[in-house]
């Protein structure tokens, strides 16, 4: 018996990856994460399985059904929204299982930030723009952030923002990033990423504010920095034709 931890995508059923389908089709007791999981996905699960939604539940319930399926000899599908690495709660359950000897695997998905680029049809690093990706949060009423985690210290990086669990928190965000960045640097807002409904917001700084809707609630993404709006970037050297590189020498083109 195995507990198949599971990256679910950003929303749109499709945006999984094929070994994630295939253990939900093949585990006869699926738990998920119901609050950002989206119902499409569990269309997979194998006709009569246990469908179990997490968002309701406590951290000693939701090992409580891990373990009675353990008992049982049934494989569980643990599903979380995009991917599982980051704010997924996978960590404390991960910990709790391996205390209990029960083993577990973990199976990556699409991350919210890599739908939101997409909607976007964007690239968060550009030559000479940025190229890095900050992958952050504010705090939030149950979860506090580290000393030196903050919007001011990552925005003195210059790098791309791709900020979680923030729309409400919209206003910090402007006045963190303002004096790093400048009023004119672009911002998108991306709701629903890849959801039929989702919403895409492009201002800047200092015009976001009062462009999102209060109905772009939770399920948002903020995206900040010079890469989302730029044109002016210089090409990158790997597809010059006289950069000289192991997969393509110069002398093949002929300009060695
Ligand atoms: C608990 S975190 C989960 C992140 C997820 N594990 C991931 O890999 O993207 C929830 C936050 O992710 C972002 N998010 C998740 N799904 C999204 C989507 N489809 N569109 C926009 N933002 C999304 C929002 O900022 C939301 O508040």
């Amino acid at each position: 018996m195995t507990v198949h931890f599971i990256g679910a995508g950003p929303g749109a059923p499709d945006l999984l990856t094929l070994r994630g389908r295939d253990l939900i089709a093949a585990c006869p007791v699926c738990l998920f994460a119901g609050s950002l999981v989206p119902e499409a996905v569990l269309a997979h699960c194998p006709p009569g399985a246990r469908i179990v939604n997490t968002a309701p539940l406590s951290l000693d319930r939701i090992i409580a059904e891990i373990a009675d399926a353990h008992a049982a000899g049934q494989d569980v599908a643990r599903l979380h929204s995009g991917d599982v690495s980051v704010w997924s709660a996978m960590g404390e359950q991960l910990r709790r299982l391996r205390a209990l000897d029960i083993p577990c695997s973990v199976t990556p998905g699409v991350p919210a930030f890599a739908a939101a680029a997409a909607a976007l049809g964007a690239e968060l690093t550009l030559p000479g723009l940025a190229q890095s990706v900050v992958l952050t949060r504010t705090p939030g009423r149950a979860s506090a952030m580290p000393a030196g985690e903050t919007l001011t210290a990552f925005g003195a990086t210059g790098a791309t923002l791709a900020i979680h669990l923030s729309i409400h928190n919209l206003p910090r965000v402007v006045a963190d990033l303002t004096p790093a960045y400048g009023p004119d640097c672009p911002v998108a807002v991306v709701w629903r990423a890849s959801w039929p409904d989702q919403r895409i917001l492009r201002a800047t700084l200092a015009t976001i504010e009062s462009e999102v809707a209060e109905s772009m609630e939770r399920t948002a993404l903020i995206l900040v920095g010079r890469a989302l709006a730029a044109e002016g970037f210089a090409e990158s050297c790997l597809y010059a034709p006289d950069y000289d590189r192991r997969f393509r020498p110069a002398r093949a083109d002929g300009d060695a």
